[in-house]
C-alpha cells in the first residue's frame, strides 16, 4: 500500500499546522495510507556518538528517532510541516533534522517527493519554507509543493480551497511516479561524489565517516555520473 509519512514540527497537535496538513490531506483517496508523526515526540537530546550513522551501527539507547527515519524511508512521499517560531522553524523539528544530518551525505531521501508547509501569523514564513527546502533537498527529497499559510488564509475558504487542491494534484501525480532528480539535488550529488572519491579509502577505519564513504560504495552511488540515473537504476527502471 502507498504511504504518505507527515512530520509536524507543531508542539500543538491539534493547532494550525496540524489544520493546513489535514485540510490537504482530506481529499486523498483513502487506499493512499498516512502516518503522522509530531518532532516534540523525538526529544532526546542529540548525542554525539548518533551522528553520522547511516547503518545504524551505533544506535543511541532511549532514542527513537530510528523508528521516525524508517517510517520515512519506507513512504511513498514525506510531509515536512513547521509553524514559524520566532522566524524560524520549531526548535523540535530543528533537533529531528539534526539527528537525520547524515542523510545531507548520501542523499538518503533518494528522490522521495516531499511536500514543504508552514503556517504563522504574519511574517517570517519565506526563512522557513526555504530552509526546509534546502535541508530536504540536500538529503535528495525531491520538493514537489512548498506552501505557508497565514491565520488570514487559514480562515479564507476560498485562499484554502484552491491552495489545497493545487497541493492535493501534485500528490496524486507525485506519488505512483518515478522518483525524480532534480537540478538542485544534482548539485549537491557532483558536490558530495568529489569528496566521496577523496574520502573513500581514508576515512578513519570504523570512524562515523567511514560509514557514510562506505555507504556510498555499497549502494553504487559512487559509480553514477548522475543522481537520476542513479534513481533509475535502482528503482524506475525495476
Ligand atoms: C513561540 C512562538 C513564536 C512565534 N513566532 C512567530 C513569528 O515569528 N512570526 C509569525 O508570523 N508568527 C509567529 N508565531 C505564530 C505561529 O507561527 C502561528 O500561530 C502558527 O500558525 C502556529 O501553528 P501551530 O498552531 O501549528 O503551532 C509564533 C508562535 C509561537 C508559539
Amino acid at each position: 500500500m502507498r504511504r504518505i509519512t507527515v512530520l509536524n514540527g507543531s508542539v500543538n497537535r491539534k493547532g494550525n499546522t496540524q489544520y493546513f496538513i489535514e485540510e490537504i490531506l482530506r481529499g486523498i483517496p483513502k487506499e493512499i495510507d498516512r502516518q503522522f508523526f509530531f518532532a516534540s515526540d523525538y526529544m532526546f537530546p542529540l548525542v554525539y556518538k548518533g551522528l553520522y550513522d547511516p547503518e545504524y551501527s551505533r544506535k543511541v539507547a532511549g532514542d527513537n528517532i530510528y523508528s521516525l527515519q524508517e517510517s520515512i524511508l519506507e513512504s511513498n512521499l514525506l510531509i515536512i510541516a513547521s509553524p514559524v517560531y520566532m522566524h524560524n522553524i520549531s526548535s523540535n523539528l530543528k533537533l529531528v533534522i539534526e539527528k537525520l544530518s547524515t542523510w545531507s551525505h548520501i542523499l538518503r531521501l533518494d528522490g522521495k517527493p516531499v511536500v514543504v508547509l508552514s503556517t504563522c501569523s504574519t511574517n517570517g514564513d519565506t526563512t522557513v519554507t526555504s530552509y526546509l527546502c534546502k535541508v530536504i533537498s540536500t538529503m535528495g527529497g525531491n520538493i514537489i509543493a512548498n506552501c505557508n499559510a497565514n491565520g488570514f488564509q487559514l480562515h479564507d475558504e476560498v485562499w484554502l480551497n484552491d491552495v489545497t487542491n493545487k497541493i492535493r494534484s501534485k500528490i496524486i501525480c507525485s506519488i505512483g511516479n518515478s522518483l525524480q532528480s532534480n537540478y538542485y539535488i544534482e548539485e549537491v550529488f557532483k558536490g558530495m561524489k568529489l569528496i566521496m572519491n577523496d574520502r573513500i579509502g581514508s576515512d578513519v577505519p570504523n570512524s562515523f565517516a567511514e560509514e557514510e564513504s562506505t555507504y556510498w560504495v555499497k549502494s553504487g552511488l559512487i559509480n553514477y555520473d548522475s543522481f537520476q540515473k542513479f534513481l533509475d537504476d535502482k528503482y524506475n527502471l525495476k
